[in-house]
């Protein structure tokens, strides 16, 4: 925990919200869920959640327990079922004759398309299975997925969960430096990537970094497959890389799916905590699928018939897990999957897109949100976006005026919005309204969903009551919570479970309002929250003091209107390093320490801004006080800074950032 509080004060004016929205008649009588769901859940939690286990997926063998909590905080639930999550979002809708569904609706960058039945999803995923086992993955082990949003990173997925082997997608905005760390961490055997993909209508390639990455020896990747993506010339390493329409072409379309243990992992995901190392926060099988599923349908009130379905996360992150993979092919869900970005060819490419395929659930971030509203409402109004019937928000808190603004212009003040709280390790929303149930708030998650204990506690753990603030933590196992963090189980239990004995403790400040609903109010660590992505101030400040020429550095969030927040940067250079000269030396220096970070991380983790100081503000003990840096990078005084060691440092980077 740094120095951190939670800062309330700055939300009050949040927490006198009054507008309240509720479902219509309309909405209410055919929603998926209703009212009584709370009263079922609160009377039998673990009864509640074996039921939406056997009512949401197909398993190949029952469950004989629920939960067993018997070695806190390794939680199994399902103990005994076996399922297959391939089996689960494919095959069974082709056996109860939906092959011809609509799976996914492809929308290439520079604006190919291609059309993906359940039938045809299914014989690619079943071809890429064989094809991985023929390149000698097995049950257990760890495949590394390093692809842009295209159909191949769905199929690569569902391949490596049919066979038991567990994928480690690694976002493709993230550096070669970066993807090696991961590929370390896990021990991959397999890379799957692309040659490249189109940002903003030019190819932008990915296999230099893989190539990158396994450039020093000693790592355990025998083999690279390459979609053929923008079709750029890339570095061939002979027996090594393999073409993915080869090794697909000649694999078998036959191929059956096994039944795994409700617990045996099915994916690793690295991300961003406290200290400088990414944790690979690992998932299983049984768990995660029923609460994916039954979020995915509950929350988004799903209706597979009719409704087309468009989750615009990436892949690379826990949301393009949940909802762009598992919890809609798990449901049958027909949905639209864009590999571009929102302002290319032009500003309206995703009311286009929303136009174009009709789609009735979009679930986005508060920062697209934000940027929209700042672009204009008379560009969505040019489309036609009435098939919306529900809106979806997550990733960051969303501020009520773009949440009014998400209503109006995109809802057309009728879409139910849902506000939805949760985080990589919790593995599937936790915190929401269910849009045929709750009446809405602009600016707040709410309610814990039906069989999850989320509470907002003090510094003792005590539950906070109604109008106070403290921290979220959730009281009791969850079926997709994390199960330890991959190769570390002590700091699994360190990081989660040690700051509110046998509780789990998010990281977010929250707090409750006269009605008891919860407001999330931002990470109360050291993890920052750029445009929904999370990035960990010790991770870049690692990245910075790397580079020969920076002595000490220190990294903060400043709140940014657009992106949430926005990497601040403090650095102390070396007096005997050699740097630049001249006028211009400082902007040199800060572009290369930029561009440093860009390398080390990747291009999200680049500082905003970098500031050049003659020291760091610090306690007597040693430890910097970000607290104070984050007033200076927002504009405000620092104000009393008797606490540190030496009381005029602030002074002097006050002064020195006037200069
Ligand atoms: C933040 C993303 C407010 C929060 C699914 C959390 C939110 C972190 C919300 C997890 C929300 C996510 N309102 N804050 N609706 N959703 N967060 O692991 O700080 O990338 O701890 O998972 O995002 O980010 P992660």
């Amino acid at each position: 925990m740094s120095n951190e509080t939670v800062r309330g004060d700055a939300f009050e004016n949040l927490l006198r919200e009054e507008r309240q929205f509720a479902p219509s008649q309309e909405f209410a009588a055919v929603a998926n869920v209703h009212e009584e769901i709370y009263a079922e859940a609160n009377a039998d939690r673990v009864a509640f959640w074996a039921e939406q286990a056997r009512k949401h997926l197909t398993w190949s063998k029952d469950f004989t327990q629920t939960l067993d909590w018997s070695n806190p905080p390794f939680a199994k639930w399902f103990v005994g079922g076996e399922v297959n999550a391939a089996y689960n979002a494919l095959d069974r809708h082709v056996e109860a004759g939906l092959g011809d569904r609509v799976a996914i609706h492809f929308e290439g960058e520079p604006g190919d398309t291609e059309t993906i039945t359940y039938a045809d999803l299914t014989e690619r995923v079943k071809r890429a299975a064989n094809a991985f086992e023929a390149l000698g993955v097995a049950k257990g082990d760890r495949v590394a997925v390093y692809l842009p949003m295209i159909p191949e990173a769905v199929v690569t997925m569902l391949a490596c969960a049919r066979i038991g082997a567990i994928h480690s997608v690694v976002f493709g905005g993230f550096s070669a430096e970066a993807l090696r760390s991961r590929i370390d961490d896990a021990e991959a055997k397999l890379v799957v990537t692309a040659d490249g993909t189109f940002r903003r209508g030019k190819p932008s390639p990915l296999k230099p970094a893989v190539d990158e990455a396994l450039s020093e020896s000693g790592h355990t990747v025998e083999h690279v497959v390459v979609v053929e993506r923008n079709k750029q010339d890339v570095a061939w390493t002979e027996g090594r890389d393999l073409r993915w329409s080869e090794v697909m072409d000649s694999a078998s379309p036959e191929h059956t799916a096994v039944g795994h243990d409700a617990e045996h992992p099915l994916y690793i995901l690295y991300t961003s905590g406290t200290t400088g190392r990414p944790k690979g926060i690992l998932h299983t099988t049984g768990g995660y699928l029923t609460q994916c599923a039954f979020t995915h349908s509950a929350v988004f009130d799903l209706k597979p018939e009719t409704d087309v379905y468009w989750c615009t996360a990436d892949i690379g992150w826990v949301t393009g897990h949940s909802y762009v993979t598992y919890g809609p092919l798990v449901n049958g869900a027909t949905q639209v999957i864009y590999e571009g970005t929102p302002d290319s060819p032009h500003q309206g490419r995703w009311w286009e897109i929303v136009q174009k395929y009709k789609v009735s659930i979009l679930y986005t971030a508060p920062t697209a949100i934000r940027t929209m509203m700042k672009w204009g409402s008379d560009i969505p109004a040019q489309y036609d976006l009435s098939s919306i019937r529900v809106l979806g928000s997550v990733g960051e808190p969303i501020n009520p005026e773009a949440w009014m603004w998400y209503r109006g212009a995109i809802g057309g003040n009728t879409a139910p919005i849902v506000d939805t709280w949760w985080q990589t390790e919790t593995g599937a929303i936790m915190v929401a309204p269910l849009p045929g149930v709750t009446a809405t708030k602009p600016g707040s998650a709410q309610v814990p969903l039906p069989g999850i204990a989320v509470d907002v506690v003090d510094e003792a753990g005590n539950s906070v009551p109604n109008g106070h603030g403290g921290f979220l933590v959730v009281r009791e196992p969850w079926p997709s919570m994390l199960r330890t963090i991959w190769g570390d189980p002590e700091r699994f239990k360190d990081t989660y479970w040690s700051r509110f004995e046998g509780t789990y403790f998010a990281g977010d400040g929250a707090k409750k309002d006269d009605d008891g609903d919860i407001w999330l109010l931002g990470r109360v660590d050291d993890v920052m929250n750029v445009s929904g992505h999370r990035l960990s101030t010790t991770e870049i400040e690692s990245a910075l003091v790397s580079h020969p020429w920076v002595a000490e550095a220190a990294v903060v969030g400043a709140a940014d209107e657009t992106t949430g927040q926005a990497v601040v940067a403090f650095v102390i250079l070396r007096g005997e390093a050699d740097l630049p000269t001249g006028e211009d030396a400082t902007d040199a220096i800060v572009q290369t320490l930029r561009t440093h970070v860009g390398h080390e991380i990747g291009p999200i983790a680049k500082p905003r801004h970098i500031l050049v100081v003659p020291e760091l503000p610090k306690t007597r003990s040693g430890k910097i006080m970000r607290r104070l840096l984050k007033d200076v990078a927002e504009g405000r005084d620092p104000g009393d800074a008797t606490t540190l060691a030496d009381p005029t440092v602030m002074q002097k980077i006050a002064e020195d950032l006037r200069n």
